[in-house]
């Protein structure tokens, strides 16, 4: 169960000098060294087992809270709760004004809560507080924002039909009925409000299942849902294990859809299971994007695109710029501008400040991604910069290979950590091969001023998202998902209300 080598004790005395440096503020102590329940139909209570998942403090490695490990019974209980509250009217058949009030109302309780949420992130994640602040959590508070404005804008059509007396054809937009959520831990709060907010706008209720490394942010979500007024039994959250908690939600036949972001390991596996039930699925797995630099781009900021592409929240982002191509002859020069900008990133606990870049969420992401660092080196890749694990807890340095073998591991397969493998191209349509050599298809970005270019590459490429001169920023308004091993499925835009929405068609006799 226990994820870290420190004993409970230590891991106490240890969280609290570090809450002490950074003067953690007492509410937000308080909410962590609190009891965490599971909320089923409205109530924050235990799992039935009684059983607790140890949850660790990435720059240091020590306990800091605990959460409940919610059983399949519990899992059931929750699922149930959701079905009574679809069933009954509760929230599905709330006039859609009512519905984006409450999720105004959320949205409005989110903003007025940004700090806690940030700090409360930064210390469960790990990541840098002021990413948490500037960027996470005012992008979840968007989304929000933009998804609760779906809920009165969902129609259908009306159409004359050709059938003798021209009887009226009308489509409605149903909600699909009770959601089950499963979710990562790279953007714990994120994830949470991009799953839950536009399935309660289409009208579902929802059970969340967030990662067990991770799970504060969504308890703390779960809260101020209630405040905001979403009924008892809409929002139910299991915090728990993927193969108990998780695979009991994926396998109820009351889940009428899933929604699950994680690796294409467990995403096939779930594909697998919902299709048994008919489930309807939206997946978003991993990925290996491609940051392709053309000789005429500016440098600086391909450099600066670099650092946020790949070392933006360690690399643990499933768009992350992990494979570097680059014309020949701005190769050497770039390389080095990121090799200053990667040797010289502060590595810090997240609360920190000066923190640049966080710890890895847990031993075991550190321990995998610093196989693949090993992998690298033994694959005969020019070590640029980074390489190593670096102090307590689980950082690992900014990383950057070159010479690669388009065929290496590295090269090949999802890190999910600090790492990026440069290569060089001579033509366009060498990189473009070179791009699409992947089964994966999440995101791809092109850096060059050359529109007619950059046209042509943007067009070639098999992704999800392409992002001309930057990498990894989203909006709620432009859907986000993948194309093969990535998943399928778009989060963002009216693309992902269609996901919690079947469409009835309506003939009306004239
Ligand atoms: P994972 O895919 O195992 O975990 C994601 C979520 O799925 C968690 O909530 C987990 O509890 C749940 N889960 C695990 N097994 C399950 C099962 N049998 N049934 C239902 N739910 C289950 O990811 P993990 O092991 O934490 O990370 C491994 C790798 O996955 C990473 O190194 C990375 O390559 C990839 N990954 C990709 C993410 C993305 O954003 N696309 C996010 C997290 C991980
Ligand atoms: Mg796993």
């Amino acid at each position: 169960m226990s994820q870290g080598s420190a004993a409970p004790s230590s891991g106490e005395a240890l969280t609290g000098a570090l809450f002490d440096r950074y003067a953690v503020a007492p509410a937000i102590r308080s909410f962590i060294a609190r009891s965490h329940g599971l909320l089923v139909a409205g109530r924050w209570r235990e799992a039935l087992s009684g059983e607790r998942i140890d949850v660790f403090e990435p720059s240091s490695g020590a306990r800091m809270a605990s959460i409940a490990s919610a059983s399949a019974n519990d899992v059931h209980l929750a699922v149930d709760a959701a079905r009574r509250s679809m069933d009954d009217g509760r929230w599905s058949r709330l006039a859609p004004a009512e519905r984006e009030r409450v999720l105004l109302k959320l949205a409005d309780l989110i903003e007025a809560d940004l700090e806690f949420l940030a700090v409360l992130e930064s210390l469960d994640n790990g990541k840098p507080l002021t990413a948490a602040r500037e960027i996470d959590i005012p992008d979840a508070l968007r989304f929000a924002r933009y998804m609760a404005g779906w809920a009165t804008k969902i129609d259908g059509r009306a159409t004359t039909l050709s059938a003798p007396n021209a009887p009226l054809g009308v489509t409605l937009r149903e909600p699909v009925g009770v959601v089950g959520a499963i979710i990562p831990w790279n953007f714990p709060f994120n994830m949470a409000v991009q799953k839950v907010v536009p399935a309660l706008a289409a009208g579902c209720s929802v059970v969340l299942k967030p990662a067990e490394q991770t799970s504060l942010t969504a308890i703390r979500l779960g809260e101020l849902a209630q405040h905001a007024g979403v009924p008892d039994g809409v929002l139910n959250i299991v915090t728990g294990f993927g193969p108990t908690a998780g695979e009991a939600l994926a396998r109820h036949r009351e889940v009428a859809k899933l929604t699950f972001t994680g690796s294409t390991a467990i995403g096939t596996r779930i594909g697998q299971i919902a299709i048994q039930n008919m489930t309807r699925l939206t997946l978003e797995l991993g990925g290996k994007s491609p940051m392709i630099v053309l000789a005429d781009s500016d440098l600086d900021r391909a450099a600066q695109g670099v650092v946020e592409g790949i070392f933006y929240n360690a690399g643990q982002v499933c768009c992350a710029s992990s494979r570097l191509y680059v014309q020949e002859s701005v190769h050497d020069a770039l390389l080095e501008r990121i090799a200053t900008r990667a040797n010289a990133l502060r590595l810090a606990p997240g609360l920190a400040p000066d923190c640049e870049m966080g710890p890895l969420v847990s031993a075991r992401q550190r321990d995998r991604v610093s196989e693949y660092i090993e992998i690298g080196k033994a694959e005969g890749a020019q070590l640029v910069a980074g390489g190593e694990c670096a102090g307590t807890g689980y950082f690992v340095r900014p990383t950057v290979f070159s010479g690669l073998h388009p065929e290496s591991r590295v090269m090949r397969e999802e890190i999910f950590g600090p790492v990026v493998a440069a290569s060089s191209f001579r033509t366009d349509d060498e990189v473009v091969r070179l791009a699409n050599d992947t089964r994966y298809g999440l995101a791809a970005s092109i850096w060059s001023n050359d529109l007619a270019r950059v046209r042509r590459l943007a067009g070639a490429i098999r992704a999800g998202t392409v992002w001309v001169n930057a990498h990894n920023p989203v909006d709620p308004a432009l859907p986000f998902g993948g194309f093969g091993l990535s998943g399928f499925g778009r989060e963002g835009g009216p693309e992902q209300l269609d996901a919690y929405l079947e469409t009835k068609a309506l003939w009306i006799a004239a």
